[in-house]
């Protein structure tokens, strides 16, 4: 195969898929816990979203930065509302670029004696060089140094480790970039105590706070934004995957007093953002608020069924809204192919945890599904 292989993917010959389902050429039917790994919100084949993106498509599928798109203006006022405040929108093609474009703003704005940039372990904000020096997965990060200067690791989660920083370099710390649930790094979210400590930092020492909402944010815990669970104020928000309804969109939203920093020719993009990624997210923004309550109910639902499962493999089960994780106390090799073979679709980290980001209007139907499936896998593991 001439394809280049840097993820395991699955020998599933694909025919359509529908909802929270993949259908193969053979007829089977699998249960997709992936929707896209986040970013297919209203789930596969949507058929308004499709039409919206459709109808853009036999207008114009290209036009680029010189020529405006209606919809990036109103997509665009629609994230600052979603905030609350007062800020401008640059548009990218994918989450990582929009962590690069936050990135270059903070490095415009830093200083010699105010310059380091704290990140945590565990993080992920996406795989280039930019990205990957506020990447707290070392076997992702490691292989490319050096990367960035004056990037700066801490401990996620970890208060007391976090304040003796502070107590110290506070001045010298531009921004603090945070997934306030991590995604990659194991689903975990952020613990209160270390919120509250965030949070006085920032009003002591006014470094920016980065919230990078690519996978937690636009509705995958209930909530537009992750960081609303936690009553943080971020300057710079990231987001991407769910934004574009399924095709490739990210955002970075610049708040008051940070939303002047770039001048024209200091960023940019060809292609972003694309009209039809545009056409589905403005059908996105419309409509994703109403899903919002939705979206906790199914994942009281989906937790408690998870929580009946009868296994005693199981370690842990976290997470926030339809962003879910089952640990497990072992690492099983072989599980997602065992699911697989099973009809179902898993995406398994660090060998033992199953995260689960289904789509946000996932059946309940499915749902019982899903859960009959994984507890009989758990059962027939060795
Ligand atoms: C929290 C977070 N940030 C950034 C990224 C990178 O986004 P992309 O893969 O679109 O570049 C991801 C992707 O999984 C993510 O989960």
């Amino acid at each position: 195969m001439s394809l280049l292989k840097l993820y395991s993917s699955f020998p599933l010959k694909i025919d359509y898929a529908q909802k929270s389902q993949i259908f193969d050429k053979n007829g089977r039917v699998y249960i997709d816990t992936f929707s896209g790994i986040g970013a297919l919100p209203f789930g596969h084949s949507h058929p308004e979203l499709i039409n919206t993106m459709k109808r853009k498509m036999e207008r114009y599928t290209h036009l680029s930065n010189f020529i405006l798109d209606d919809d990036a203006v109103y997509v665009a006022q629609k994230l600052i509302r979603f905030t609350g405040q007062k800020g401008l929108v640059y548009f990218s093609n994918s989450g990582a670029e929009a962590i690069e474009a936050a990135l270059k703003l903070i490095r415009k704005i830093s200083t010699k004696g105010k310059n380091k940039i704290v990140y945590f372990s565990g993080a992920f904000h996406g795989r280039t060089l930019g990205a990957l020096s506020i990447n707290g997965i070392k076997k992702q990060r490691e292989p490319f140094l050096p990367l960035l200067s004056d990037t700066v690791e801490l401990p996620f989660n970890d208060t007391n480790r976090f304040n003796a920083y502070m107590e110290e370099h506070a001045k010298s710390t531009i921004a603090l970039v945070l997934e306030t649930v991590q995604g990659a790094g194991g689903v975990k979210p952020l613990n209160s105590e270390f919120a509250n400590a965030i949070r006085n930092w920032k009003q002591r020492y006014n470094f920016l706070l980065v919230c990078d909402e690519i996978q937690a944010g636009m509705g995958r815990t209930g909530k537009i934004f992750s960081y609303q669970h936690f009553s943080l104020s971020p300057d710079l928000i990231t987001v991407a995957k769910a934004l574009g309804g399924g095709l490739p969109l990210g955002a970075l939203i610049m708040l008051e007093p940070y939303s002047d920093v770039f001048k024209p020719g200091e960023h940019g993009s060809t292609f972003a953002p694309n009209p039809v990624s545009l056409a589905g997210a403005r059908y996105v923004v419309d409509n994703l608020p109403a899903l919002l309550d939705d979206v906790i109910i199914k994942s009281d639902y989906l937790k408690k069924r998870l929580g009946e499962m009868k296994s005693d493999r199981i370690a842990d089960i976290r997470g926030i809204g339809l962003m879910l994780a089952v640990e497990l106390k072992q690492s099983y090799p072989a599980l997602a192919d065992i699911a697989f073979e099973n009809g179902l679709l898993i995406n398994v980290i660090q060998g033992k945890i199953i995260r689960l980001l289904p789509a946000l209007n996932i059946s309940r139907k499915i749902i019982n599904n899903m859960v009959e499936k994984l507890e009989n896998i758990l059962g027939s593991l060795q």
